[in-house]
């Protein structure tokens, strides 16, 4: 029997998961089946297809190729969210019949989002800078036992388990944070998530278990899709600033109902620099505190008129962190956001290859480091003054410094018509595949589909 290809980021989200699962996906046939097992939409999975970019949040990154599309018992599910991505699609009723959602995935209603960005607002500096899109109050609603699931839309009493759940909140909102919603306002997000609620019901219901372990019996190909990084998994990420689901490929058994002998090596995705979006502790961020502070307070907008273009090789780290989000165009593709930037930490990655098992790696976007004279890599922590291995408990705790490794940069092109990649980049390559103890086998050159080097035949 085959099994289930986990493809996890292996950092803090936006590592280029949906243009690799594009490309696995563009090989997979018919009887294939790629899978959204956690999250909602706060992924923005983004694929270029035809020359056109097109941003994922809740469907699998696949609608280009010929496998089927399922979204997972262990997803939460925006049903107007779903709707209007769907809607999107050219061709899309012609798609829908590949398409099908597990009835245990949990839905999100208008009130978990107003909870989810009226809380964050109450924390002010304390925030995790969650994406306000209701992932972590519709997962609290599951573990409190409260959540209503996509399979609850066929039974006659949904409005009326919708409206006590709506009512449960409302007075949470006005209760806790003296909040009371604009009833035109309200009333506008209660008709869309209806219209999103018709929608799924015209989407092929299947129970995630039954739909892979049938593909697998076949001999067919299943990939699990992860969502957001494995940094950002609600137990072995950076508690508190995590998402509230796992995004490990651990969970992958448990949020699609499959037994965990079903789940294979993962490939684990990551960027040949760091990112993060929101709040937390980053040991490796250009310009630390102030980039932290800079990244939460401003907008695009202004950072491109302050910096209108920012020196990679700066003698300021701040500065060299804005270089490297404006080479990498590193905004956030759910909220618009400036995403964090940084230097590559080992030890955090290494600690992700073995928390998924990752036997596969796949390194995203080393063409963004091209402007750089020389760049940085993280290869130990120094915890309040003694050089260590081990990750500490709480990040946002010690006092990290890390210790940097340097490596010189390409000065002409990273790779040529042949797929060669130039002398200083395969150092560094393979530097890293010693370090990870997992073969590197598809090097990002640009985010275009085929904007890479394939380094394993
Ligand atoms: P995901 O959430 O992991 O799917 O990643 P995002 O889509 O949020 O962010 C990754 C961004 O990098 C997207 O804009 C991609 O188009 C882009 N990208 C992916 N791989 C590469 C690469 O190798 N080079 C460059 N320059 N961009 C890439
Ligand atoms: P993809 O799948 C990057 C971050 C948010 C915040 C924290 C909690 O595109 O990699 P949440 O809304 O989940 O409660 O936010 O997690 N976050 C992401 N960061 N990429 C993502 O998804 C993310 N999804 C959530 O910024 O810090
Ligand atoms: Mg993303």
């Amino acid at each position: 029997m085959s099994q289930v290809i986990p493809v996890i980021g292996l950092q803090w989200g936006d590592e280029g998961k949906g243009k690799g699962v594009a490309q696995i996906a563009a090989g997979l046939g018919q009887n294939d089946l790629v899978v959204r097992f956690q999250g909602g939409n706060n992924a923005g999975h983004t694929i270029y297809h035809d020359g056109k970019q097109y941003v994922f949040h809740l469907l699998p990154s696949a609608a280009f190729g010929k496998a089927s599309m399922h979204m997972g018992g262990g997803m939460v599910i925006n049903p107007s969210a779903l709707r209007e991505e769907s809607l999107a699609i050219p061709g899309f009723e012609e798609l829908k019949n590949r398409i099908s959602v597990s009835p245990h995935a949990v839905l999100i209603l208008p009130t978990h989002q107003l909870i989810d960005s009226i809380s964050e607002s109450s924390l002010g500096a304390k925030k995790i800078g969650s994406t306000g899109k209701g992932i972590g109050p519709s997962y609290t609603d599951f573990v409190w036992r409260k959540a209503l699931r996509v399979g609850d839309i066929f039974y006659n009493d949904f409005k009326e388990r919708y409206d006590g759940l709506r009512d449960n909140h409302l007075r949470i909102l006005q209760k806790d944070y003296d909040y009371e919603p604009d009833k035109n306002d309200f009333a506008e997000k209660e008709k869309k998530f209806f219209e999103g609620i018709e929608f799924l019901k015209t989407l092929v219901m299947k129970n995630s278990a039954d739909i892979i372990e049938e593909a697998l019996s076949k001999g067919n190909k299943v990939v699990a899709e992860g969502a957001q990084g494995t940094l950002l998994d609600v137990r072995w990420g950076n508690y508190p600033y995590v998402t509230s689901s796992h995004t490990v490929s651990g969970g992958i058994p448990s949020a699609l109902g499959v037994q965990p002998a079903c789940i294979g090596g993962a490939i684990g995705i990551f960027k040949a620099y760091v990112t993060k979006v929101g709040e937390g502790p980053f040991p490796t961020e250009l310009g630390g505190e102030k980039s932290a502070v800079w990244c939460r307070d401003q907008k695009a907008e202004y950072e491109k008129e302050k910096y209108p273009k920012a020196d990679p090789n700066s003698s300021d780290p701040f500065e060299q962190g804005i270089a490297l989000r404006q080479m990498g165009s590193e905004f956030g593709a759910t909220t618009g956001r400036l995403r964090r930037t940084g230097w590559l930490d080992l030890p955090l990655l290494k600690y992700a290859v073995k928390v998924n098992n990752a036997t596969e790696l796949v390194m995203a976007k080393l063409d963004v480091l091209s402007g750089f004279k020389e760049i940085k890599v993280c290869t130990a922590y120094k915890v309040n003054g003694k050089e260590t291995n081990k990750i500490p408990f709480d990040l946002s705790r010690e006092k990290i410094e890390p210790v940097y490794k340097s490596f010189r940069v390409w000065k002409g092109e990273l790779a040529d018509k042949a797929g060669k990649l130039a002398p200083e980049a395969l150092e560094y390559v393979k530097y890293l595949e010693s370090v990870l103890g997992a073969p590197i086998t598809f090097v990002g050159t640009g985010p275009e589909e085929q904007d890479f080097v394939r380094r394993y035949w």
